[in-house]
C-alpha cells in the first residue's frame, strides 16, 4: 500500500509522491472559478425592506447596522436602487403606528404595508419581483403572528380568516408574491382558496414552510418594533426537530405553495438541503437579522473579514440547495459577488 494516495484507485504516486492532487484545480483564482460548483448571481437575491408610518425621514435601525426603516418615499427609492442592482425581488414588511389585539391595520388597503406595495409597484413596474410579509406579527399589539383565543394561545383557525383578508388586500395593492410567515396550520390553503375566490389566480404564495422559533429573529423585533408577549414555540418549529420540516413542505405544496422557505438559514443548512431533496418547487432560504447582526458586530469590532463571511455564507446556504436567498446584505453583496 502506498504511503498517500491509495483510497480513491488513482493515488499510487512514484515514491512517496501523491500522483493525485486536489490542489491542482485550487492553484488559481481562474482555475477555482472554473470548477466552482455553485455560483450565486444577484438575481436570486431578495432585499427585505422596512417601511415605517409617519416617519419623516429614514431611521436606522440599531441593531441592524446598514439597515432603516424607510419612509413611503424613501422605500420607493430602495426599490428602484434594488432593481438597478440588479436584485431578483424585494420583500416588504409594514411597521404601523397604531396596533391592534386584532391586527386590523394589516387588511386595511390604507394600511402601511398595503400602501406601500402599490407605491414599490408603481415604482418598479414587473423590473422587480414585489413580496409582501403576510403576517400579523408586525400588526397585533401583542406582537403575536395570530389571533389570540381566551386562554392566550393563538387560534389557528380564527387567524386563517385574517390572513385571508390580509391576502386580498395585498394582492389588490399588486404584489407578486405573498410571504405566508405566520406558522398556522392550514394558512397557505386558506390564502389560495381567498386570492382566487376574489379573482387573484395570478398571485403567488412564497410559504415560510419551515420557519424556526429561532432565536435570530431578535434584531428583526427592533426592526419592526414589536414587543412580543411569550414566545412563538405553539406554532414555530423546535430547532430540533427536521424530519417535521419534510412534513411541513409537503402539506405547504399540496396545499398550493408557489415557493417554500426554510429560516433560518445558517444553522438550518441540513435542513435546507433535505427540503432540496424533497420538493419540486423553488426553495427559497432566510438569512435573517440575527445572522446578519452576528457577523456585523464581529466585523465593527475587526474580529472577522466581513465582506469574506457575507459571500461565503450566502455561498453556502446556495451549496446547501437554496435558490432564492433572503439577506439584509442584498445589495453590498451584489456587489460582492459580480467581482
Ligand atoms: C414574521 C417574521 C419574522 C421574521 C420575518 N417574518 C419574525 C418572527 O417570526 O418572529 C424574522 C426575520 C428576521 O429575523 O430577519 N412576520
Amino acid at each position: 500500500m502506498p504511503a498517500n494516495g491509495g483510497a480513491d484507485g488513482g493515488g499510487a504516486g512514484r515514491g512517496s509522491f501523491p500522483a493525485v492532487r486536489p490542489r491542482r484545480l485550487r492553484r488559481t483564482a481562474a482555475l477555482r472559478r472554473l470548477v466552482a460548483e455553485v455560483r450565486v448571481d444577484p438575481a436570486q437575491l431578495v432585499l427585505p425592506l422596512f417601511v415605517r408610518e409617519g416617519l419623516a425621514a429614514p431611521r436606522p435601525v440599531e441593531s441592524l447596522p446598514g439597515v432603516l426603516q424607510h419612509t413611503r418615499d424613501s422605500v420607493r427609492k430602495a426599490a428602484a436602487e434594488a432593481a438597478a442592482a440588479g436584485l431578483g425581488g424585494v420583500m416588504l414588511y409594514g411597521v404601523p403606528e397604531r396596533r391592534d389585539p386584532a391586527g386590523s391595520a394589516g387588511a386595511d388597503p390604507d394600511g402601511v404595508l398595503n400602501v406601500a406595495i402599490a407605491d414599490v409597484r408603481a415604482e418598479v413596474g414587473d423590473d422587480l419581483v414585489v413580496m409582501s410579509d403576510l403576517c400579523l406579527d408586525e400588526f397585533t399589539s401583542h406582537g403575536h403572528c395570530g389571533l389570540l383565543a381566551p386562554g392566550g394561545d393563538v387560534d389557528n383557525d380564527a387567524t386563517l380568516g385574517a390572513y385571508a383578508a390580509m391576502a386580498r388586500a395585498q394582492a389588490a395593492a399588486g404584489a407578486d408574491l405573498l410571504g405566508a410567515s405566520g406558522m398556522m396550520d392550514g394558512q397557505v390553503g386558506a390564502v389560495r382558496a381567498a386570492l382566487d375566490a376574489a379573482g387573484h389566480a395570478d398571485t403567488g404564495v412564497l410559504a415560510y414552510a419551515c420557519k424556526y422559533a429561532s432565536a435570530f429573529y431578535g434584531p428583526f423585533r427592533d426592526a419592526v418594533e414589536s414587543t412580543l408577549v411569550g414566545d412563538r414555540r405553539t406554532y414555530q418549529q423546535d430547532p430540533a426537530n427536521a424530519v417535521e420540516s419534510l412534513r411541513e413542505v409537503r402539506l405547504d405544496v399540496a396545499e398550493g405553495a408557489d415557493i417554500v422557505m426554510v429560516k433560518p438559514a445558517l444553522p438550518y443548512l441540513d435542513v435546507l438541503a433535505a427540503v432540496r431533496a424533497e420538493v419540486a418547487v423553488p426553495v427559497a432560504a432566510y438569512q435573517v437579522s440575527g445572522e446578519y447582526a452576528m457577523v456585523e458586530a464581529a466585523a465593527a469590532r475587526g474580529w472577522i473579514d466581513r465582506d469574506a463571511a457575507i459571500v461565503e455564507s450566502l455561498t453556502s446556504i446556495a451549496r446547501a440547495g437554496a435558490d432564492i436567498l433572503l439577506t439584509y446584505w442584498a445589495l453590498p453583496a451584489a456587489h460582492l459577488l459580480r467581482r
